[in-house]
């Protein structure tokens, strides 16, 4: 338990973790000036679009005017050449899920577990010239906008006409006029829950992190959950009906064949505990942006000669491209990385997760049991832990 209270962290500002939670978390949005005193971003410019040009790595370039039409997409991988011609102003380059690529917005990212790890989604970065900026918008999940270089203004309404211009790949708003606005710098954030219309112009030079929530939709949920439960269906059940009686009408669906298939919709779709848990975890922890741990090129026999090659080393940390969430399952504990389940004890699943770097030392402390050890070895042998 220690463990997880320690990792979990407050609100950034002047107002208490409960505080957010309570009257801004989804409901209004909020401005925090100097919320990060001494921020620094966690890339330059030029790092940010040396990133963009990786092939793993979700990035794209949106040009307000362009001889393409107006908010045109330029869409990642992107080469030398996309940044060779760029106009002075007007343009925005945003790179996605930067925490699963770069340590210092992994730490950045961590400042906001004061919700939990299954909502976070990732930690986007962006950079602007003057004028840069991706036309007034909503967004479907809670963001917070940190400004980690240079001057953006926001502009924000929270009744804002959902109409969008026709034609665009993009979602931009056709009427958008600001009821709030402020001018962000370094330091600054701003949170909006979702759905509030936004718009940040760079007024110079400027580069912005939004941290992005995760928010299913409840189709999305619906069926993902129907679809791992359908696979798991024995193919030798099929629709019977042995009390078929003769019908005057052979064309009619009779209110007895559909009694019959509303009761295996039923039957199957009925939620259990450890479905649910079992779906749920693997569905929050699959990595959503294509990036995944590397598995490491050395390999261990078994528990021992791993623990005795773990203790020379100092510590322990989870792959920045895993993501370890934990859930109680009756009396026992699953602990999820990347879509994978592994039976654990409670305090080895919540010691592994909720660090993202541990010693060598403790993390052997909480292996208790024989599915602790083999969870280790291959969460090790998956890459999902990197010995340092
Ligand atoms: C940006 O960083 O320019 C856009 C972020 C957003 O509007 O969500
Ligand atoms: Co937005």
């Amino acid at each position: 338990m220690d463990n997880e209270k320690a990792t979990s962290c407050s609100f950034p500002g002047d107002i208490s973790t409960e505080r957010f939670l309570r009257e801004y978390w989804q409901k209004r949005p909020l401005l925090i000036r100097n919320a990060f005193p001494d921020i620094q971003s966690p890339l330059t410019p030029d790092e940010l679009a040396g990133l963009a040009c990786e092939e793993d790595v979700n990035a794209r370039i949106v040009f307000e005017r362009h001889e393409r039409g107006p908010w045109h997409v330029v869409h990642g991988p992107l080469t030398e050449a996309d940044f060779s011609d760029l106009p002075d102003t007007h343009w925005t380059l945003l790179v996605t899920d930067v925490e699963k690529h770069v340590p210092a917005a992994r730490e950045l990212i961590d400042r906001f577990r004061f919700i939990p790890d299954w909502r976070i989604d990732d930690l986007m970065i962006s950079y602007a010239p003057e004028g840069g900026s991706v036309g007034p918008h909503t967004d479907a999940y809670d963001v917070f906008l940190i400004q980690v270089h240079g001057q953006r203004r926001w502009m924000i309404n929270e009744n804002h006409d959902n109409a969008c211009i026709e034609g665009l790949e993009l979602r931009i708003l056709q009427r958008f006029s600001a009821s709030k606005a402020w001018v962000l710098g370094p330091g600054d954030m701003l949170y909006l829950p979702p759905n509030v219309a936004h718009h940040g112009i760079a007024i110079n030079e400027c580069m912005t992190c939004s941290v992005g929530f995760r928010a299913p939709s409840y189709s999305n949920i619906i069926s993902e959950y129907a679809e791992n439960i359908a696979m798991r269906i024995d193919e030798k059940l099929r629709y019977r009906d042995p009390d078929l009686e003769c019908q005057r009408n052979p064309a009619e669906i009779t209110a007895a064949a559909l009694e019959r298939i509303r009761s295996i919709i039923a039957d199957q779709l009925t939620v259990n505990d450890d479905s649910l848990v079992r779906w749920f975890g693997a569905y929050c922890s699959e990595s959503r942006s294509g990036t995944h741990a590397v598995p490491p090129e050395r390999t261990f026999a078994g528990y021992h000669d791993l623990t005795v090659s773990l203790l020379t080393h100092h510590c322990i940390r989870q792959s920045p491209a895993a993501k370890f969430l934990f859930a109680g399952i009756g009396n026992s504990t699953l602990l999820f990385v990347d879509g994978n389940s592994y039976p654990t004890s409670r305090r080895f699943a919540s010691t592994i997760a909720a660090n993202r770097s541990i010693s060598a030392q403790q993390l052997i402390e909480a292996v208790s049991s024989n599915a602790d050890q083999q969870a280790l070895l291959e969460l090790y042998h998956n890459g999902y832990l990197l010995i340092e």
